[in-house]
């Protein structure tokens, strides 16, 4: 107890920049909207706020295209905004942590500037080139995950560049000491500015097979794909190489100078494959995306957690979510409506009781679906790929109050607002007991207030027909009821209901349908 970590028992929160708060009127969020907002938060209960991409960048992958590793984007706003941001989260008992984004820098950055100007340039190597085939044709059969190979043909110096991700996004070489070392004085810097941690954007994906064999031909989709082009192969030179695991332990000597946290986004499917990814000197926290991923498959999905907390010992070191900005939102995909809604509460909760940090994305707490974005008016690169992978339904601006704007901008919003209701909004949830966002604040608070579920350890109870467990020695057990009916269960003695997901009262021991009952000892 003594040694937990200063996240120990936090609850995480998603702001996707662009689309939560708009202070200049000009449609796109920015930093000094976030402050204004961030009182949200405070009341929600939240203690950490992951901020996606605020660098600049030409905006080809909305930020993850970092061409300034050290500065801001004029359009999010300066560097002061930022301090002013960190300053008043300080205020109200918020740590902020932002993304890495150090696979892949933009092309437009002034290393891959450096680089692509002729063979012998000092920064060639800091990318990974390759000579063409005999026949012209790329260096090896890898994919890019938003399509096409994953290479491209620099005309001028005749020789390809890789990128996993799109051609404006090149990789650069993890085997390089130097990127190593430009990246260990970039953590420094933000730690010192005041951040207190980072999300690693594809922590899986650093090191490449030193030989850059072809991939095989794919036997059984394990990485989650937008893409045919990249599910067609089994991806076992190009991800997941247990080098990473030298890069994250690097990174962590940095962070653990400033006391930061490092959280992964592993986009690991596997439960015993992600394990290895927490190892006591590498990465604090590691994304579990199974549940991300999944539609509303209630046995499976209690299945997979299970495995995965297993997996990593029943240690709090797993990033527990159901959505994010790459993914629709959970709502959706567990039927929409008040029942998606329902489901989804049933299931935070669960993320909420587990070991493990979670994490809110934007809207969760306010129930919402995805957003409706007409295809002409689309903005995710993976739009052009596949319309119907679009990742824009779930990056809708954030409703704040009705009318015009949502109260996220007075300008036009650089995506539709969604077709939302008033319903949706803050400001009429705010007022509602009833509402999605009085019973997430009810579940933070309840986590928050709850020491038992600060800290490792999870006791799997058989209970028939529920997802049951107790945290804490048993100071608190849980009953998860993911089905379509009502179960009876044998309420332990001594305990008394400290939470009903779905704000229902637990008659007779019976757990209602696709809801979760807390049970604290009396
Ligand atoms: C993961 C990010 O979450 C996603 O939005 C981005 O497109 C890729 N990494 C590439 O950086």
């Amino acid at each position: 107890m003594d040694h937990q970590p200063w996240w120990a028992g936090s609850v995480g929160y998603e702001v996707y920049v662009s689309s939560w708060a708009d202070s200049t009127g000009d449609g796109l969020g920015d930093l000094a909207g976030i402050t204004a907002h961030l009182p949200h938060l405070a009341d929600l209960g939240v203690d950490l706020l992951w901020l996606t991409p605020f660098f600049p960048s030409p905006l080809a992958d909305h930020g993850y295209d970092v061409s300034d590793y050290r500065g801001v984007d004029p359009r999010f706003g300066t560097m002061a905004d930022l301090e002013a941001l960190l300053a008043r989260a300080g205020e109200l008992g918020l740590r902020v942590i932002a993304d890495l984004v150090v696979n892949h820098s933009s092309d437009q950055h002034p290393w891959f500037t450096a680089s692509r100007s002729s063979r012998e340039d000092a920064k060639r190597d800091w990318y990974t080139w390759r000579d063409p085939e005999p026949d012209g044709s790329e260096p090896n059969n890898w994919a890019a995950h938003f399509g096409g190979p994953a290479w491209t043909l620099d005309e001028a110096t005749g020789q390809y560049y890789l990128h996993l991700f799109l051609p404006e996004q090149p990789d650069l070489n993890w085997e390089n000491p130097q990127v190593a070392q430009a990246v260990d004085d970039i953590l420094d810097f933000w730690f010192d500015k005041g951040l207190s941690g980072v999300r690693i954007d594809t922590a899986h994906l650093f090191v490449k097979h030193p030989d850059l064999p072809d991939n095989p031909p794919a036997s059984g989709g394990k990485i989650a794909s937008l893409n045919p082009d990249w599910s067609a192969l089994e991806h076992v030179y190009d991800v997941d190489q247990d080098d990473n695991l030298r890069v994250h332990r690097r990174w962590r000597t940095v962070a653990d100078r400033h006391d930061a946290l490092l959280v992964g986004e592993t986009y690991v499917l596997d439960p015993q494959r992600l394990a290895r990814y927490v190892p006591d000197d590498g990465l604090n926290i590691a994304f579990f995306f199974g549940a991300a991923e999944s539609g509303w498959e209630p046995e499976a999905l209690a299945a997979m957690l299970r495995e995965a907390v297993d997996a990593v010992d029943g240690r709090a070191r797993l990033g527990l979510v159901l959505s994010s900005h790459d993914v629709p939102r959970a709502v959706s995909r567990f039927g929409g409506g008040p029942l998606g809604r329902r489901r989804a509460l049933a299931l935070h909760t669960v993320l909420l009781t587990l070991p493990g940090l979670p994490f809110l994305y934007q809207g969760e707490e306010l129930g919402l679906e995805n957003g409706f974005v007409p295809p002409e008016q689309a903005q995710d690169p993976v739009a052009r790929l596949a319309p119907a992978a679009s990742r824009d339904v779930a990056r809708t601006p954030m409703p704040w109050a009705p009318g015009p704007g949502l109260g996220f901008t007075t300008g036009t919003p650089w995506l539709p607002d969604g077709g939302r209701t008033e319903h949706d909004t803050v400001a009429v949830q705010k007022g509602d007991p009833g509402s999605p966002l009085a019973r997430y604040r009810d579940l933070v608070r309840l986590r928050r207030q709850t020491p038992a579920l600060h800290s490792d350890g999870v006791g799997w109870l058989e209970h028939p027909g529920l997802l049951a467990y107790s945290r804490g020695n048993g100071a608190v057990v849980v009953l998860a009821n993911l089905s379509d009916s009502p179960v009876r269960a044998d309420l332990p003695a001594g305990y008394e209901v400290a939470l009903v997901s779905s704000g229902e009262k637990v008659v007779d021991g019976v757990v209602p349908a696709c809801a979760a009952v807390v049970l604290t000892r009396a």
